[in-house]
């Protein structure tokens, strides 16, 4: 939930070095060298040692046999050694991190931070982070990670000293929030319930009003224009003076053009261009829409003017969106990735009444596939066919490239997408053997639900949590190329079959 900024140097749109990537095989044959080898080890090595016996006597024999027989044992501890690393270590107690999940005090005035090690004179800047500060009012409680108030922190570096600042984001839900002393704004997490002094009728009403959007806006600093904005995933952005933290202006994305929110995480090309993505909901079903923001404003007093949608893709269901909070850019692609948490907008719509909140219309439904999708970002083009993958959620897409006609991506993905649910507050506030517990029955589920699906197999041998890395064929070109040769963690099957 937290994310930085770094305002000086500017490194935007830099890609992680090769040397930097997870160290991954070269191919698909290699990700499974260990079984390869562990093969060679039981079968071929015998069949070598019989054929071998038969020309050979005495101490020549014996050497080739020593010889083998070293061999073997190397084969073996590089498999053991494979293994270890391919193993995610048991943790018996995971730290408490409740402190980090509770209300804290701004810090407005500038305070001298504490320096461990030194940094060097020529850094020069600001590093700017967001998050949720603030997680009750009055009586009422927040219940959900992402629900708490936007705390604005900024570490101002300067010839090695580092200051320190924060602020409360003084939105309109902040505010509302303030003045009435209780949640008046529903969050993703926490449904904001009606006015207890209205009477019976008045209260009952008011659940079918059209709930106010939160501009709460405590995911991640973005910038357009050479501007700086704090965004969540609603239709709202606060653009922000980083020196003051002051709010200076909010600006709601379905101004500008036809969307119902955007992404916290935009991608910029090097000229400053920003490309984001965010869902539209009409009558003719839910899309998913690609973003173009100019690098510069025209005229003084600009925000995000000049903002357009450059694609349009429709969601498999119309009704049921796929939930997703970032996507993957290279040099000439945009990569789309429609995961099963499906947003079921009949449940959204009607959670007000049936008072629930808004992540309640957010299910995992893993008989669905994850749908890729790969546009070009010059053209607006959606790229013809369509890449499948097993069921997998993803939240962060890490790191997106072009590699020798391909198109890679790093993201951080689960089998499992009901983690939401773990990151209710009074779950992450839990310590000891209670958080062990939440793990524990995640896992549990998680564990059983393996068992009894169609994939049993191939999920057993996924770590709970794995940093992957999809490659998938040549892009642009035909769809018919061998993609067995560049398929990899995530099995992804050949484009068109579901
Ligand atoms: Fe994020």
């Amino acid at each position: 939930m937290m994310a930085s900024h770094i305002v000086k140097p500017d490194t935007r749109n830099c890609k992680r070095p090769r040397e930097l990537e997870p160290q991954m095989p070269d191919s698909p044959q290699l990700s499974s060298l260990g079984k390869s080898d562990s093969s060679f080890l039981e079968s071929s090595g015998l069949f070598y040692k019989e054929s071998l016996e038969k020309d050979l006597n005495g101490d020549m024999s014996k050497e080739i046999n020593l010889m083998l027989s070293t061999y073997a044992k190397i084969l073996s501890t590089m498999e053991s050694t494979h293994q270890k690393k391919a193993t995610f270590g048991k943790r018996e107690r995971l730290p408490c991190i409740a402190p980090l999940l509770t209300t804290v005090e701004e810090t407005p005035q500038m305070v001298s931070a504490r320096v461990r090690g030194h940094f060097p004179k020529w850094l020069s800047g600001y590093l700017l982070r967001i998050g949720p500060g603030k997680f009750e009012f009055g009586k009422d409680k927040y219940n959900h990670w992402f629900d708490g108030m936007a705390l604005l922190h900024q570490f101002r570096i300067e010839k090695g000293t580092v200051t320190y600042r924060s602020k409360f984001l003084q939105s309109d839900t902040y505010k509302a929030n303030s003045v009435h002393d209780r949640i008046v704004i529903s969050e993703f997490g926490t449904l904001a319930l009606p006015d207890p002094c209205k009477n019976v009728f008045e209260r009952f009403m008011s659940k079918f009003e059209l709930p106010a959007i939160t501009d709460n806006t405590n995911v991640n600093y973005v910038r357009y224009k050479g501007d700086y904005y704090v965004s969540t995933e609603t239709n709202f952005m606060n653009k922000v003076d980083i020196k003051t933290l002051e709010k200076t202006e909010k600006v709601d994305w379905s101004k500008f053009i036809a969307v119902n929110g955007a992404t916290a995480h935009p991608h910029y090309d090097p000229d400053g261009t920003a490309y984001n993505m965010g869902n539209s909901y009409g009558l003719h079903g839910s899309c998913y829409n690609i973003i173009r923001v100019p690098p510069e404003n025209v005229d003084l007093g600009e925000t995000i003017h000049g903002a357009q949608v450059i694609c349009s893709i429709a969601s498999a269901e119309r009704m049921k969106p796929s939930y997703y909070h970032s996507f993957g850019m290279t040099r000439n692609y945009i990569i789309f990735i429609e995961q099963p948490l499906k947003m079921n907008l009949w449940k959204i719509v009607t959670s007000r009444i049936r008072g629930k909140a808004f992540s309640s219309g957010i299910s995992w439904e893993p008989q669905y596939n994850t749908r890729f999708h790969v546009v070009d970002k010059h053209t607006g083009q959606l790229l013809p066919g369509m890449y499948y993958s097993k069921p997998f959620v993803t939240f962060h897409q890490i790191n997106a490239f072009e590699d020798q006609g391909c198109v890679v991506i790093d993201l951080c993905c689960q089998d499992d997408g009901r983690s939401l649910e773990v990151y209710q507050l009074q779950n992450l506030r839990k310590a000891g053997e209670g958080l062990d517990q939440i793990l524990f029955i995640y896992l549990t589920e998680r564990a059983r639900e393996h068992k009894q699906g169609e994939q049993q197999r191939e999920k057993e041998k996924q770590a709970l949590c794995s940093i992957g890395s999809l490659l998938w064929g040549s892009i642009p070109g035909p769809w018919d190329h061998d993609l067995s040769q560049r398929q990899m963690l995530n099995q992804l099957n050949h484009p068109g079959t579901p």
